[in-house]
């Protein structure tokens, strides 16, 4: 359904991953969960723009792994950003997500 949305807007995908596999101790169907909610916020976010990109990275520093979703679409506005615990780091209109997926589970 989200790979038939994805292909439906015509939106490029760019995955990174590091050579070696990232091992977490996390529940697996929360993680795709988390996934899938950040693609889908994604999505949304670049319904008008016209050419959507999507970058989903996974990362390991030290013992914190991350994952990151950047989507060019309309960006977060302060007040949502705000009252969120999410951390951005890029600036407007291209977010990223980081998260220390230790702090979420
Ligand atoms: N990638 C993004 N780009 C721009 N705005 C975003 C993005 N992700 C989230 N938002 C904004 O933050 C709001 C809150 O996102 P959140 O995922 O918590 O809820 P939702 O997507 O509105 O509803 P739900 O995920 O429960 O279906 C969104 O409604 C949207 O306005
Ligand atoms: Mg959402």
């Amino acid at each position: 359904m989200l790979k038939f949305q994805i292909r439906e807007a015509a939106i490029r995908v760019h995955p990174t991953f590091p050579a070696e596999p990232v091992n977490v101790l996390a529940d697996s169907a929360q993680l795709k969960q988390v996934l899938m909610n950040l693609t889908i916020n994604a999505v949304h976010a670049m319904n008008s723009t016209p050419e959507p990109e999507l970058c989903i990275a996974v990362g390991q520093h030290e013992n914190t792994a991350t994952l990151a979703v950047k989507d060019n679409g309309v960006g977060i506005s302060p007040d949502i950003m705000a009252a969120s615990s999410i951390h951005s780091s890029l600036p407007k209109p291209r977010q990223e997500f980081r998260f220390g997926l230790e702090h979420l589970f």
